[in-house]
């Protein structure tokens, strides 16, 4: 599977995508002189040190020294791959690539084509919700639930006409085949043989809420009954396709999680169904999500973790919600995210709750929403009798049980500190019981996902500083001169720095700036680019009048030599000293077998 993008293509995607305009899609820039300075999104931080230059269309951080290029910066915000970010990118700025992966020539259609057909299937069930006679119930239900016209249209939510093969003819309309409906999940095979049809439709006269993806993509559908009936299941959702994979798809993420990083306070609101998440919108709080027909996983709350630093669950008021509120908060716990539970009053839920009482006493549950752990006790000493020692035993067990998951000391001691005092029990009793919990506890071996952190390499200083200079070689070529005179480049151990210098040096026989020498280096990690971000934001400094940039470059290039000097000195003694080693043991070997041809031994060891 080959999926290369040529040079001319990603320039061309480069080209259509400002730096400071794609950052600023993300977070709130302000200009600072000729450049942009924002919240660093890669390390917590109250005054800007993140700075978007949109002459060299590269950012770079400060604080924690993560940038890189505009590639670069959506890899690590979205926390995707290299051919992710330019795909994201192609696709925001219309630039059309055509990449191997997607040719069909894997299991199931083209995922292109399975792009296009949700979006167009998408458009059919808004028409049919707004147009068609027999979408009259529908239309009257989203009035009844009060979902108002931009609801609807922000989450474009549309009708799927009863019947049984609409599916069908709307595909044989529209160019799609019945296997590429039926890779969709669109479409079923039919387990009766007498049926007319081979495959009937999977959603029928239902409200359909299309499911996107992070860059906003239709990936599925999930769609509710309209008149509740006790042998129809109230949502049926898309199945498991090549595009929709529901332990790790969050329901409106793609709108709320540049309100999750722009606010503040990088919180989500974690609700149990989209109809909720929807209501939370319009009321405001757009950084509501839900999971999508499935518990919360794992991969959720690594996703969501990208974007948020807590999250305040907020689930329905019914003992399945507060069983189900407990357990999510476990798994956001443990992947090292702050977790508050909101209790809303009565049998309700967010959509319930925002209707009868308005967007200002939801704001209100959300801001007194309590720790995992008073809620658990909340709830545990509703269900147990936490006057009795058993109750008590069983109640701080179950928090225990809670608090393990985290990995975070600070974390875990807060925790404690707020059980004890709400069960009444010392903190270093429940200390102790931890430790046991802890080690009870089978931790199932966990890869890190696609978490890229700031990794400040241990790069070799004279290196950095050379590379640090190397930027003014277009002004000063002495020192161009000097190190393409003097320093053999692979003696620069560094593989970044070793192509920072040598597109420094291009630029002198080439007359192009070193920014777009950088970009002869595409570096699928983003390594290069974040690097060089640094330094040409930090160019370098001569230190005091003591020393001129050629007399600097002089002490660096020597510096290089000699410690290369040392280490080849040091090779090659230990290369000695291994040979030396050998030869005695060779010699030894010898004068054992002396040895034993004198014992008469030496036929049979060598037969061994
Ligand atoms: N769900 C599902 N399949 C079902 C029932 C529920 O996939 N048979 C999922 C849906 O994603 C739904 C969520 O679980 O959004 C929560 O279910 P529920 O609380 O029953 O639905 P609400 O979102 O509250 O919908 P409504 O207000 O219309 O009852
Ligand atoms: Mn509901």
């Amino acid at each position: 599977m080959a999926r290369t993008i040529s040079k001319k293509v990603l320039e061309d995607i480069r080209f259509a995508n400002d730096i400071v305009e794609v950052i600023g899609g993300y977070m709130t820039v302000k200009r600072a002189g000729t450049s942009f300075k924002a919240c660093c999104p890669f390390h917590k931080e109250k005054t800007p040190s993140f700075h978007i230059n949109p002459q060299r269309q590269t950012c770079h951080c400060f604080g924690c020294g993560e940038g890189g290029d505009v590639f670069g910066f959506v890899m690590k915000y979205e926390g995707v791959d290299f051919i992710t970010a330019v795909k994201m990118l192609a696709h925001k700025s219309g630039i059309v690539l055509e990449l191997d992966e997607d040719n069909g020539t894997g299991d199931g259609p083209n995922k292109n084509v399975l792009f296009r057909l949700h979006e167009e299937l998408t458009q059919f069930f808004q028409r049919c919700l707004l147009q068609v006679k027999s979408a009259e119930h529908a239309r009257k239900y989203i009035e009844g639930r009060d979902f108002s016209d931009e609801l609807t249209e922000e989450f474009l939510v549309g009708y799927a006409p009863g019947g049984w093969n609409n599916m069908i003819q709307w595909g044989k309309k529209n160019k799609f085949t019945e296997a590429e409906l039926e890779a969709a999940g669109i479409i079923l095979k039919s387990s009766n043989p007498d049926a007319k049809s081979r495959y009937y439709d999977r959603f029928r006269d239902r409200l359909m809420f299309p499911i996107r993806d992070i860059q906003g993509r239709v990936i599925g559908f999930s769609g509710r009954v309209l008149e509740a009936d006790p042998k129809a299941a109230k949502y049926v959702n898309s199945p498991e396709t090549q595009l929709f994979h529901k332990s790790r798809v969050l329901y409106a993420l793609d709108i709320a999680r540049r309100h999750i990083v722009n606010a503040e306070q990088r919180e989500a609101i974690i609700c149990e169904g989209q109809i909720d998440v929807i209501r939370c919108h319009g009321a405001g709080f757009k950084n509501a999500i839900a999971a999508q027909g499935t518990a919360f996983t794992e991969d959720h709350a690594r996703i969501l973790k990208r974007y948020a630093d807590s999250v305040v669950i907020v689930f329905d008021t019914d003992r399945a919600g507060e069983d189900a509120a407990i357990k999510t908060a476990q798994i956001f716990i443990e992947v090292g995210l702050a977790v508050r539970v909101a209790e809303l009053p009565g049998d309700s839920d967010p959509d319930t709750f925002i209707r009868e009482n308005g967007a200002e006493a939801f704001g209100r549950i959300i801001k007194n929403a309590v720790s995992a752990v008073g809620f658990q006790v909340d709830i545990l000493s509703q269900r147990e009798n936490t006057d009795s020692e058993i109750g008590t035993m069983r109640t701080a067990k179950a928090i225990l049980e809670t608090i393990s998951r985290s990995s975070s000391a600070v974390q875990r001691a807060k925790l404690i500190q707020e059980a004890a005092e709400r069960l009444g029990i010392p903190a270093s009793a429940l200390q102790d019981d931890l430790k046991k919990v802890k080690k009870t506890r089978v931790r199932e071996a966990k890869p890190e996902v696609v978490v890229q952190k700031t990794e400040i390499k241990n790069r070799p200083v004279e290196e950095v500083e050379l590379c640090e200079h190397m930027v003014h070689v277009a002004d000063i070529p002495e020192i161009g001169e000097l190190v393409a005179k003097y320093l053999p480049l692979d003696m620069i151990s560094d593989r970044c720095c070793r192509e920072v210098v040598e597109a420094s040096l291009n630029t002198v026989k080439t007359g192009r700036s070193i920014d777009e020498e950088l970009r002869e280096y595409v570096d699928e990690t983003g390594e290069i680019q974040t690097f060089a971000a640094g330094i040409l934001e930090a160019p370098a400094k001569v230190r005091g009048n003591e020393l001129s940039r050629s007399d600097a470059i002089k002490d660096i290039i020597l510096r290089i030599w000699k410690r290369e000097k040392t280490i080849e000195r040091n090779r090659l003694r230990q290369s000695a000293e291994e040979n030396e080693r050998k030869q005695a043991t060779e010699i030894n070997y010898l004068l054992h077998r002396f040895k034993n041809w004198e014992d008469g031994h030496e036929a049979i060891e060598l037969e061994l």
